[in-house]
């Protein structure tokens, strides 16, 4: 696996590939990585006759009061994982290389339509952040199908969304999110929880399990959300959210049936966890 940290090189070595006709595929990444994260990587050797991984902890997606700083970083190991999952190339650049002029004022790529609810109505410019990084490593890889995981759906749809808008020619494929033995799904800020809090953190995924349940039994909406709210705060989480919205474009639900998704965000001590579940309601199947 190469490694590489500068716009130039890499473009270099992609750009060979690319003319001798191979297809290129994207995982991008913020590093201190799980099977969730491999699990993209597998996809992407599927779909890709090089993959390309990237590690970037991107201070524009994080707010003033968040954990930029102390956010895991474990650079050896990532690439001891990745190189043994297949990726051909690392591209690990450091803030200076992704924002020369700073990180405070550059050209932003912005989702309204789907940035400020859920997640972006208490992560203010986050999804600002992840939309502008994932546009430029879109133009710097060039890739032709880019995966990113459904563990972070609102993330997924805003990435959708600025592919479609912006005509970047990029098939963006979501990958089922990896869960714990006991359900929790994988995330590097677990490593946050203390072991009382780790016993505790599957409840997330029982009560949207539950949640899923409810609603497929034709329970309004608004009553599971208030439900499951109350279910986490009985179970020690401090809720941020639970919401059910349409699945394709986290619109309200009006009317019962069709796909839906049933999105929390709770935090646990110092973490804070967010999953989901997809419901198909008046059908069978879920995530
Ligand atoms: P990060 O949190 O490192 O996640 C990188 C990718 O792995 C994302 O697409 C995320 O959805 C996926 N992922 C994380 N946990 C997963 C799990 N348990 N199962 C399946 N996929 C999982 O998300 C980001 O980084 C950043 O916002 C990024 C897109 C790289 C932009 O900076």
């Amino acid at each position: 696996m190469e490694i590489l940290t500068r716009i130039r090189s890499t473009r270099a070595v992609v750009d060979g590939w690319r003319r001798q006709g191979q297809r290129i595929a994207l995982v991008p990444t913020m590093g201190n990585l799980h099977a969730g994260h491999l699990a993209l990587v597998e996809e992407a050797r599927r779909r890709g006759d090089r993959v390309v991984a990237t590690i970037f902890v991107n201070p524009l997606q994080f707010g003033p009061q968040e954990d930029f700083t102390a956010y895991p970083r474990t650079l050896a190991e990532d690439q001891r994982r990745l190189s043994g999952a297949g990726v051909d190339l690392l591209f690990a650049p450091e803030v200076e290389e992704v924002y020369p002029r700073g990180s405070a004022e550059p050209s932003r790529v912005e989702v309204p339509a789907l940035a400020s609810a859920l997640c972006g109505a208490s992560r203010p410019g986050h999804f600002t952040g992840v939309a502008t990084v994932v546009a430029k490593l879109f133009n710097i890889i060039q890739p032709e199908v880019a995966l990113f995981g459904e563990k972070d759906y609102q993330q997924l749809l805003v990435i959708r969304r600025l592919t479609e808008d912006l005509c970047f020619p990029v098939e963006v494929v979501g990958v089922p999110t990896v869960r714990e033995s006991d359900g929790l799904a994988m995330s590097s800020r677990n490593a946050y929880l203390n072991s009382v809090e780790r016993q505790q953190a599957p409840e997330l995924y029982r009560s949207l399990c539950a949640a899923a349940d409810a609603l497929r039994a034709g329970r309004p909406a608004g009553r599971v959300e208030r439900e499951t709210e109350a279910a986490l705060q009985g179970a020690g989480f401090r809720p941020d959210y639970v919401a059910v919205r349409r699945a394709d474009d986290l619109g309200p639900v009006s009317e019962p049936g069709g796909e839906q998704v049933i999105l929390a965000a709770a935090w646990l001590g110092r973490a804070r966890l967010i999953d989901n579940l997809r419901v198909r309601c008046g059908g069978a199947g879920t995530q």
